[in-house]
C-alpha cells in the first residue's frame, strides 16, 4: 500500500497535548532531582494517565535481537522511567520470560509499582516448531498467573492477547479476560494485530481498551484493511487506544542504518524483507531523503521525525519505542512537544512514495496456526 494522507486534527492534538510532571524519585531518597529532560506527553487509557510514549522490550529480552546482558536490560528499564516514560510492554515470548523478569526487577529496584503502567500480553505459546497463537483458556489462565509471578505484582495494568488465534472464538476469550478483570488481576483488557472486524468482536464481548498494531512511516497497512477501513478511524471514534509497535521499523528508521549493516542469523531483521535486495536500496533511498528532511526542516534526527509522524497520526495514543540500551531513549525528549504540520506530512509521503514503490509489511512477523 503507498502512504496515504492522513494527518492529526486539531481535536486530536488537543486531546493529547498535556506533560506529565517530572517523576520524583524514590521515597525517602534525598535527591528529588532528575537528571534527565523529562518533558513527555501524557494519554489515558482506561482512565490511566500514561505517556504517550512507551517503552518496548522485545529486544531487551535477549533472544531475537542479539544478547542484552542483564544489569543494562534493567537500566533500560529504569532509564525509560527517569525519561517520563510509565509505560512499559512486554510479553512472555520476549527472551520467553526474561523481559517480563527485568520488567519485574525494575518494578522492585525503583520502589514504586504505581509509577509504573505494565501492559504485557497473552495467548502465544513456542516450542522448537517455532511461535504459535494460542488462546484456549487453560493457556491463557496459566499465562496469567506466570506473568504476574515473572513481574512480581499482583496486578496488570493493560492485558493484551498477542495476536488472535483462529481456532478460539474471540467473545469466548474476550469473556474469559473480563473474569480476569473482575478478579482484580488486571486493570484493563487490550488486543494486538486485531482488525476492526475482531475488535468488534471483542467489544461485543467485554469493554476494549486498546489495541496494538504495527504501524510506522514505512508500515501503513492499517489505514487499509481487509475491507477498506481504517482501523486508526475506528479506534479514534470508538475510544479504544492504539498503542502502535515496530514505531522505528525494527531499528530501519533509527538512523544507524547503512548499506553495509548485516545482522546475525538469530536476528529477527535477518527474515526482514525489506533489508534484502532489491527492496533494501529502495528503503536506504527514501531514509537519506526522511534523515536531511527531518535536519533541515525542524533541526531533528531520523527517530524523532519517525516517532513524531506516527505521534501525530489520528488515533494513535502511544508509539511504542524499542531500545536495548537506555542511551538510544535520549533522543525521546526531542522527540516530543513540537507537532508535524500538513505540509510536513505531504512531503513525507511524497518521499515515501516516491523512493519505495515496491512496499513490504510486517507480515513475516506473524505467527502460525497450530494443528487442531
Ligand atoms: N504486539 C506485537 O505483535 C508486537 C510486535 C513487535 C513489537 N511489539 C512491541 O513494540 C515494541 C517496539 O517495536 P520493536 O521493538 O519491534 O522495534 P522498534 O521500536 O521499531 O525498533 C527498536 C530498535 O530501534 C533501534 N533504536 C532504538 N532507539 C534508537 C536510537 N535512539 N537511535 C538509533 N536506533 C535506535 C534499536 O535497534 P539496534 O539496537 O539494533 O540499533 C532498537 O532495538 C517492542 O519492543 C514490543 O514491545 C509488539
Amino acid at each position: 500500500m503507498q502512504a496515504g494522507g492522513i494527518g492529526a486534527s486539531a481535536a486530536s492534538r488537543s486531546r493529547f497535548r498535556s506533560f506529565l510532571k517530572p517523576l520524583s524519585s524514590k521515597k525517602g531518597s534525598k535527591d528529588k532531582k532528575t537528571l534527565y529532560d523529562v518533558r513527555m506527553e501524557a494519554t489515558t487509557i482506561a482512565g490511566m494517565k500514561v505517556s504517550r510514549i512507551g517503552l518496548g522490550t522485545w529486544a531487551i529480552g535477549g533472544l531475537d535481537w542479539g544478547a542484552v546482558p542483564d544489569d543494562v536490560a534493567l537500566s533500560t528499564c529504569l532509564g525509560a522511567l527517569a525519561r517520563g516514560i510509565n509505560l512499559i510492554d512486554t510479553a512472555p515470548i520476549y527472551g520467553h520470560g526474561r523481559a517480563e523478569e527485568i520488567v519485574g526487577r525494575a518494578i522492585r529496584a525503583h520502589g514504586r509499582r504505581e509509577d509504573f503502567f505494565i501492559a504485557t500480553k497473552t495467548g502465544l505459546e513456542w516450542n522448537e516448531r517455532g511461535v504459535f497463537s494460542n488462546s484456549t483458556a487453560a493457556r491463557l489462565r496459566q499465562e496469567l498467573e506466570d506473568s504476574l509471578r515473572r513481574l512480581g505484582t499482583d496486578f496488570i495494568d493493560l492485558y493484551q492477547v498477542h495476536w488472535p488465534d483462529p481456532l478460539v472464538p474471540i467473545n469466548e476469550t474476550a469473556a474469559l479476560l473480563d473474569g480476569f478483570r473482575r478478579e482484580g488481576k488486571v486493570r484493563a483488557l487490550g488486543v494486538s494485530n486485531f482488525s476492526v472486524a475482531q475488535m468488534e468482536e471483542f467489544s461485543a464481548a467485554a469493554p476494549l481498551a486498546s489495541n496494538q498494531p504495527p504501524y510506522n512511516l514505512f508500515e501503513r497497512q492499517i489505514e487499509c484493511g481487509a475491507c477498506g477501513e481504517n482501523l486508526l478511524f475506528w479506534c479514534a471514534a470508538h475510544e479504544v487506544a492504539v498503542l502502535t509497535w515496530s514505531t522505528l521499523c525494527r531499528s530501519l528508521l533509527g538512523g544507524r542504518v547503512t548499506r553495509e549493516t548485516k545482522f546475525d542469523a538469530g536476528d529477527i531483521r535477518s527474515a526482514d524483507p525489506k533489508f534484502q535486495p532489491p527492496r533494501f536500496s529502495q528503503y536506504l533511498a527514501a531514509l537519506e531523503r526522511l534523515t536531511a528532511f527531518a535536519r533541515e526542516r525542524y533541526g531533528k534526527t531520523l527517530p524523532q521525525l519517525a516517532v513524531r509522524w506516527v505521534l501525530d497520526r489520528i488515533g494513535v495514543s502511544v508509539a511504542l519505542w524499542g531500545a536495548r540500551r537506555p542511551d538510544q531513549l535520549d533522543a525521546v525528549a526531542g522527540a516530543v512537544g513540537w507537532e508535524l504540520d500538513t505540509a510536513a506530512m505531504a512531503e513525507i509521503n511524497r518521499i515515501v512514495n516516491e523512493a519505495i514503490p515496491d512496499p513490504i509489511g510486517p507480515e513475516y512477523l506473524a505467527p502460525k496456526v497450530r494443528e487442531g
